[in-house]
């Protein structure tokens, strides 16, 4: 089969596209024909070797348990092994492979407990799309923030992942909706549900006098106390991730920041693949339709993930692997 593969940690040029042998599932996986997969950060932190922890799970030195990256697969099961009861050849499903990875190829074994079933409507790209993402933004959301009816919601970097499937999540509740990004992404941002948009390059949020109920990080790259400023006096700061010196400090001074005033501070440690069926409900009511950036191909996988890295994508950066 034909797989993207890298053998030492660098820039996306040491992407390679091979030919490898296609895997075998064991008794307690599922062989999957991967139709699309999505980026996502963690892909890009294993490619580059950092921060340093991607190294510790995966090599000091070069990538040794994992060379095929693509966690965010979705594909039609093409065979199981015997211990498998929840699904058969043919069935289409998705998940977060997280752990394994391996999904940049034509061909990939995963466990149950990592698939859902896709919704006859949904495309592959579109739940390629969904689940880290989707997981982070809802578990952030509904788990650690507590949203609800009425609030007024702040995400920051709005316009990737998290933030274009987290605002079709929070706008089910009923909320108020603010989207921090870039100026090439408030049109889409508003497309999918923002009331309100600011350009972080020409307006700071943390001062303007505005005060959020819940404030969702997808960047975490401002100090908790500008964060905290922003917040009303009960409300809640959740971040999913960013910059490792900014989470860390969030982490350390959040206790006492609670233990001082009404505010709580949360981080968002991903339980993957809990809440997919929640996400097929949203999508089939019509309450949910990923931002797909691409498709691009299995050979331009390097290109895809350049772009991804430069960060100018919107939603999610897809790419088909064999077209469905
Ligand atoms: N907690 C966990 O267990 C866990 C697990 C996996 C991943 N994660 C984390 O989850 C996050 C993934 O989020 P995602 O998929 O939404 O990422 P994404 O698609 O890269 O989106 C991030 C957005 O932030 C914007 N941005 C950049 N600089 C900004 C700034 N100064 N202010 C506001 N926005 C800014 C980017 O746009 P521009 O570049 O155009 O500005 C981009 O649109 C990552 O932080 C990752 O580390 C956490």
């Amino acid at each position: 089969m034909k797989a993207i593969v890298y053998t030492e940690y660098g820039p996306p040029d040491v992407l390679q596209l091979r030919e490898v042998d296609k895997p075998i599932p064991q008794d307690n996986t599922v062989l999957i024909k991967v139709h699309a997969v999505s980026v996502n950060d963690w892909d890009w932190g294993l490619l580059q070797g950092t921060p340093f922890v991607n190294r510790l799970e995966n090599g000091l030195r070069r990538p040794k348990k994992i060379k095929i990256l693509g966690s965010d697969i979705a594909g039609r099961v093409e065979a199981v092994g015997k211990n498998i009861t929840q699904f058969q050849p043919g069935d289409e499903v998705y998940g977060d492979l997280t752990g394994k990875w391996g999904g940049f190829a034509e061909y990939v074994c995963a466990r149950e407990k990592q698939l859902a079933r896709k919704p006859a409507g949904m495309t592959f790209e579109e739940a390629a799309a969904i689940p880290q993402a989707g997981m982070l933004a809802l578990q952030g959301l509904r788990d650690k923030g507590q949203l609800q009816p009425g609030q007024k919601l702040l995400i920051n970097g709005a316009g990737g992942g998290v933030g274009t499937l987290g605002i079709q999540i929070a706008k089910t509740y009923g909320v108020e909706a603010t989207g921090i990004d870039s100026t090439g992404k408030l049109d889409m941002m508003r497309s999918v549900g923002f009331d309100h948009v600011i350009d972080y390059k020409k307006e700071d949020f943390t001062k303007t006098g505005q005060r959020y109920d819940l404030i969702l990080d997808a960047k975490t790259n401002r100090s908790i106390f500008e964060y905290t400023r922003a917040l009303n006096p009960n409300g809640t700061y959740v971040t999913v991730g960013g910059a490792g010196p900014r989470v860390l400090q969030a982490l350390l001074l959040g206790p006492w920041i609670s233990m001082f005033s009404k505010k709580n501070i949360r981080l968002v440690m991903l339980k993957p693949n809990r809440d997919l069926k929640y996400m097929n409900k949203l999508f089939e009511a019509g309450k949910l339709k990923p931002v797909i950036d691409g498709p691009y191909k299995l050979s331009e996988v390097p290109e895809a993930m350049r772009y991804f890295g430069e960060g100018s994508h919107k939603g999610k950066v897809v790419i088909t692997v064999i077209p469905g």
